[in-house]
C-alpha cells in the first residue's frame, strides 16, 4: 500500500530518509509553483473527478473521487522489488540488477532520466489551454487526469534524482522547473514537445501518438539493469495506458461523427463536410502525418553509437527485452535500416545494436499501424471508400538518414520543388487549424452534452453516466 499520511505520498519508505526527505519536501512547492503558473488554465478551484493510486498493484487503481488539483496526491510509487531480479542484456547480463548507480554509468544514467523527465512537464504545459475548449464535461476530465498523471511522472522522475544523484540531480530537477516548452531561449529538450498543442484534435493525435512514444520509451527503461529506475517505469507504464486511450479513443470518436454526417447528408467533399460543422477525413490524415513523422523523430538517429552503449551497458533494453528469444547481446546481428541514395531509398544491413533506434521505432509503428486499422474500421462500417494511412517513414523527417530529404507520404524521392507543389496536401495548413480551431471557440459543459464533432464515447468514467458532473467549476 501507499503511504498517504506523508506529505509525500510514497512506497519507498520516504520516513526512514530524512535527508531525502527533506530535499523533496523543499522542491515540492516549486512544483506547485510550477503547476499554478504553467498547469491547466484557470483550473486551480474546480473539483474534478479523478482517480488517484491507492497501490502499486495492478487493481490498485480503484480510487475515484473529487479532487482540486493542485491538492492532488502526487507521490512517488514503484513497483515493488524483485529480489532475483538480473541485468538481463549487455556485458553485466547475469549479474544481480543494480540498487545503486554503477559510477562508470552516472552521467549516462543521469541524462537518460533528465531527457524522459523533462517530458512530463512539458506535456502539461503544452495542453494547458485546451480546458478552456473542451467538447465536454467528460473530456475535460480526462484531460485533467492525464496532466496530474504526467505531473506525477515528473515526480517519479524527480525522485531518482534526488535519490541516486546527489547535489548533480537536485540542480537538475530543479531545472527540470525552469525549462518551458516552446520557450526560446530555454525550452524543453526534445523536439516534438516543443510544438504547440493548439486545438483538442491535435491534443488526441499527441496522446494517441506521442504518449505512445513515451511508452515505447518507459518499456525500454523498464528494462533497466538499473533496478529502481525498472521499477519506477514499471508503474508509469500504467499511468500511459489511460493517455494512450484517451488518444485512441478521442480520435475515434471524431472519426465516427464525421463519417455519420457524412452518411446522413449523403456527402463527401471536405467542403460540404465543413459546412456540416464536422472535420473532414483529409484534415485528419494530415494532421496523422505531422503527428506521426515528428514523433517517429524523436526515437533517434537510424543508426546510434549511443543506442549501443546504453544495450551495451545493460541501462535502457529493447521492447519486451526479457521475451525476445536471442543472446541479448547482439554482437553479430544484424537490423535493416534505410537511407536516401540519389532519388531511391534503399535498405541495408547494418550492427543490430547500432540499429537499436530504428528496431524501437519500428516496433512503434507497428502497434500505430494497428490503431489506424481500428479507427478505418470505423470508416468502412459507415460504407465510406476513405482510408485513414500511416505516411512513409521518411516523410517529414528531421532527424536521422531521412533528415534534408523530401519524401513524398508513399516514399517516393522528391525535389524541393515537387515537394513544395504538394505539402498543402500533406500537411495541416494554416487553414486546417483555423478551421479546427473555430469549431473550437468555448467549453461544451452542459451535462451530458457534446460538441457537435466529436461523437459520445459509449460509457462514462468509472461506471458513472455520460451526464455525471465530471467537474464541478464552484
Ligand atoms: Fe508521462
Ligand atoms: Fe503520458
Amino acid at each position: 500500500m501507499i503511504d498517504y499520511i506523508d506529505k509525500i505520498p510514497n512506497n519507498v519508505d520516504l520516513g526512514q530518509d530524512r535527508v531525502l526527505q527533506r530535499a523533496l519536501e523543499h522542491w515540492q512547492p516549486a512544483y506547485l509553483n510550477w503547476w499554478n503558473d504553467v498547469g491547466p488554465n484557470e483550473s486551480h478551484g474546480f473539483d474534478v473527478y479523478l482517480r488517484t493510486a491507492i497501490s502499486v498493484e495492478p487493481d490498485g487503481w480503484a480510487q475515484f473521487g473529487y479532487v482540486k488539483m493542485p491538492e492532488y496526491r502526487w507521490g512517488i510509487f514503484l513497483q515493488p522489488r524483485d529480489e532475483n531480479r538480473q541485468v538481463n542484456f549487455g556485458t553485466h547480463k547475469g549479474e544481480p540488477a543494480w540498487q545503486e548507480v554503477p559510477g562508470e554509468f552516472r552521467s549516462t544514467l543521469r541524462r537518460i532520466i533528465v531527457t524522459q523527465g523533462d517530458t512530463e512537464p512539458a506535456s502539461v504545459e503544452q495542453q494547458r489551454m485546451l480546458g478552456l475548449s473542451c467538447p465536454s464535461m467528460y473530456d475535460l476530465r480526462n484531460i485533467f487526469q492525464v496532466n496530474v498523471e504526467e505531473g506525477r511522472h515528473l515526480w517519479a522522475m524527480v525522485y531518482l534524482l534526488h535519490r541516486y544523484f546527489g547535489r548533480d540531480g537536485r540542480e537538475e530537477a530543479e531545472s527540470l522547473l525552469a525549462r518551458r516548452s516552446g520557450d526560446a531561449d530555454n525550452p524543453r529538450i526534445l523536439g516534438a514537445f516543443n510544438e504547440p498543442t493548439p486545438d483538442w484534435l491535435a491534443f488526441f493525435m499527441f496522446t494517441f501518438f506521442t504518449d505512445r512514444d513515451g511508452k515505447y520509451q518507459l518499456c525500454c527503461l523498464a528494462e533497466s539493469g538499473f533496478d529502481p529506475l525498472a521499477r519506477t517505469c514499471r508503474f508509469m507504464l500504467t499511468e500511459e495506458a489511460h493517455h494512450m486511450f484517451v488518444g485512441e479513443t478521442g480520435v475515434g470518436r471524431i472519426v465516427q461523427r464525421t463519417c455519420e454526417v457524412m452518411k446522413e447528408n449523403k456527402i463527401s467533399q471536405p467542403s460540404d463536410v465543413r459546412a456540416m460543422g464536422v472535420i473532414d477525413l483529409e484534415t485528419l490524415q494530415r494532421y496523422i502525418n505531422f503527428h506521426f513523422s515528428v514523433t517517429i523523430d524523436l526515437y533517434g538517429s537510424d543508426v546510434s553509437s549511443n543506442a549501443a552503449n546504453y544495450y551495451t551497458s545493460g541501462l535502457k533494453g529493447r521492447f519486451e527485452e526479457t521475451k525476445l528469444a536471442d543472446d541479448h547481446l547482439l554482437v553479430d546481428a544484424e537490423y535493416p535500416v534505410s537511407e536516401v541514395i540519389g532519388d531511391k531509398i534503399v535498405t541495408k544491413n547494418v550492427s543490430a545494436l547500432a540499429a537499436l533506434n530504428e528496431r524501437l521505432r519500428d516496433d512503434y509503428i507497428k502497434e500505430v499501424e494497428s490503431g489506424l486499422g481500428r479507427w478505418n474500421r470505423i470508416i468502412e462500417k459507415a460504407g465510406i471508400p476513405f482510408r485513414l494511412r500511416l505516411p512513409h517513414k521518411g516523410f517529414h523527417r528531421a532527424i536521422g538518414n531521412f533528415a534534408g530529404h523530401h519524401i513524398s507520404p508513399d516514399g517516393v524521392v522528391l525535389t524541393p520543388e515537387q515537394w513544395n507543389a504538394h505539402v498543402a496536401e500533406w500537411m495541416p495548413s494554416k487553414e486546417d487549424y483555423a478551421y479546427v480551431q473555430s469549431l473550437m471557440s468555448g467549453r461544451v459543459v452542459e451535462l451530458g452534452k457534446f460538441a457537435n464533432w466529436i461523437a459520445p464515447p459509449p460509457r462514462g468514467v468509472n461506471n458513472q453516466p455520460l451526464n455525471f458532473e465530471y467537474v464541478r467549476f464552484n
